[in-house]
């Protein structure tokens, strides 16, 4: 059996377990890793982003809602919406602080 998948969080410095079964965001949640929303995981407030510095070729291939709700500019940066994807190997990332604006257009 494949060892579950850990996320480290380098701003946060702190590394943990996923469960595949469930998006990124909602692993957040279930561990209060500190991070935005305002839409429950719909796609659409984009405030659940997460900046990939490893590992972002494991992640769900993006989807339209995804690509739509980020745009190419956050895409390009490394973006990715932590309620939008799920992942079965290790990850390394940022999140933004809770007090940081992320409203987008
Ligand atoms: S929680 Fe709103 S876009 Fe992910």
């Amino acid at each position: 059996m494949t060892p579950a998948p850990e996320v480290f969080i380098k701003n946060l410095n702190k590394r943990i377990t996923i469960n595949p079964a469930f998006s990124l965001l909602n692993n957040f949640l279930m561990q209060q890793i500190p991070i935005q929303t305002l839409c429950g995981g719909k796609a659409q407030c984009g405030r659940c982003r997460i900046k990939i510095i490893e590992g972002g070729e494991f992640l769900t291939p993006m989807r339209d809602p995804e690509k739509k709700r980020l745009g190419e500019e956050l895409i390009k940066q490394n973006w990715r919406l932590s309620c939008q994807n799920h992942t079965l190997r290790n990850l390394v990332i940022e999140i933004p602080a809770l007090d940081e604006d992320l409203a987008l257009p």
